[in-house]
C-alpha cells in the first residue's frame, strides 16, 4: 500500500476548455465561457482526490476532459506515463478500459432500452474475454454492488434511484478500471441511501485498489472520502491541500465562505450547504473571486494570483494568503 501510494496514476497540467458564448440573430461568438481555465493536479494510485465547487465551476467539464468525452483547448493529461490528449483514438482505446466514469444522474446515464445485463456487458466491450467469462463477471459485479441476480433481465426504469446508481457503478467497474471518476454520484439520492453508496465506494476502492476522482457539492461527503481536496471556482482551482488540512485550515476567502456555510457538528456531520451562485463576472485576467471577496487589496485589482504553496503541500491562489 505504501509502495502504491507513491505512484502517480494521473497528472493534469494546465488544462483548459473554453466554450464559445453565442448571441444574437446570427449566433455570433461574443466571448468564451472559461469552463476549465488552467487546471493542474495529480493523483496517487489508490487515493481519492475530491473536487468541490459550486454549480458551474467546471467540475463536470473537467471530468469529461479526463476521459476524453471532450477535447481540451490546451494542457496535458498523463495517465500513468502516457499523455492522453494527443493520443490517437486507436491508442487511447487501449487505455480507455482503465478509466471509468459514474455520472450524477443514474437515470439518464443508463440506456432505458437495455437490460441490466446488457448495460454491464457493454462496459466489458474492450476486454478480451469470452462470453462465458464475461457473464461470470457480470454476476460477480452484481454481487459486489449488492444487487440480486434477478436484476439482470430487468430494465433501468424498474429500479429505485439508489439501485440504478449501483447499476451505474457495476457498469463503471466492468472494464476493470484503475481510475474511476465519480461526478456527483450520490447527490441525487436520499441521505440514507447516500451513506450506503459512500460505504460501497470505499469498500470497492479498498478491494479493487481503485483511484478515485470524486466530484461533489457536498462537503461532508468530500471530507469523508478524499485524501486530498481541490476547491474549484469559475474554472480555476483556488485551493488544494490534504483533506484534513483544508477542512481545519481553509485559507482562501472563497473556501472559507464555502466551508463556513456548513454548520459542522463534530468532524463529519453537517446540516446543509447554502452557498448562492452569483451572476457577476470578474475580469478574466484577475482573481475569479474578486467581486465577492471581502479581503481584496490593491494587488488583487492589478494581477491575477496563481496557486502557490503557502504551507507544506497546501496550495492557495490568493494574494492575501
Ligand atoms: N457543452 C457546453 N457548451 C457550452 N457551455 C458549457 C457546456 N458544458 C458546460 N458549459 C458551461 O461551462 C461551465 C461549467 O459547467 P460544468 O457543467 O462543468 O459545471 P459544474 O461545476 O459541473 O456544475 P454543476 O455543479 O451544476 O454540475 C458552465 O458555465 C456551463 O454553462
Ligand atoms: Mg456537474
Amino acid at each position: 500500500m505504501l509502495e502504491n501510494a507513491q505512484i502517480t496514476i494521473l497528472e493534469v497540467k494546465d488544462l483548459k476548455k473554453f466554450f464559445p458564448l453565442k448571441r444574437g440573430l446570427f449566433y455570433k461568438t461574443v466571448g468564451y465561457i472559461k469552463a476549465v481555465d488552467g487546471v493542474s493536479f495529480s493523483l496517487r494510485q489508490g487515493k481519492t482526490l475530491g473536487i468541490v465547487g459550486e454549480s458551474g465551476s467546471g467540475k463536470s467539464t473537467l471530468a469529461k476532459l479526463l476521459i476524453k468525452i471532450l477535447e481540451p483547448d490546451a494542457g496535458e493529461i498523463f495517465f500513468r506515463d502516457k499523455e492522453i490528449t494527443s493520443l490517437p483514438e486507436r491508442e487511447f482505446r487501449k487505455l480507455r478500459k482503465s478509466l471509468s466514469i459514474v455520472f450524477q444522474d443514474p437515470f439518464s446515464s443508463l440506456d432505458p432500452r437495455f437490460t441490466v445485463e446488457k448495460i454491464i456487458l457493454e462496459g466489458m466491450e474492450l476486454l478480451k474475454e469470452n462470453k462465458a467469462e464475461k457473464r461470470k463477471r457480470v454476476f460477480r459485479l452484481l454481487e459486489m454492488v449488492g444487487l440480486s441476480y434477478d436484476a439482470l433481465e430487468r430494465f433501468p426504469h424498474e429500479f429505485s434511484g439508489g439501485q440504478r446508481q449501483r447499476i451505474s457503478i457495476a457498469r463503471a467497474l466492468a472494464s476493470e478500471p484503475e481510475l474511476v471518476i465519480l461526478d456527483e454520484p450520490v447527490s441525487s439520492l436520499d441521505l440514507s441511501i447516500q451513506a450506503q453508496m459512500i460505504n460501497l465506494l470505499i469498500e470497492l476502492q479498498e478491494k479493487l485498489k481503485l483511484s478515485y476522482i470524486f466530484i461533489a457539492h457536498d462537503l461532508r461527503v468530500i471530507r469523508h472520502l478524499s485524501d486530498e481536496v481541490c476547491v474549484m471556482y469559475r474554472g480555476k482551482i483556488l485551493e488544494r491541500a490534504f483533506s484534513e488540512e483544508i477542512f481545519q485550515n481553509p485559507l482562501h476567502p472563497y473556501t472559507q465562505t464555502l466551508f463556513s456555510s456548513i454548520p459542522f457538528i463534530g468532524k463529519k456531520t453537517f446540516i446543509s450547504q447554502t452557498v448562492t451562485v452569483e451572476e457577476e463576472k470578474p475580469e478574466d485576467r484577475l482573481c475569479r473571486f474578486l467581486p465577492r471577496c471581502g479581503k481584496k487589496k490593491t494587488l488583487c485589482e492589478e494581477n491575477e494570483p496563481f496557486l502557490k504553496e503557502v504551507l507544506p503541500h497546501h496550495f492557495v491562489s490568493c494574494w492575501q494568503c
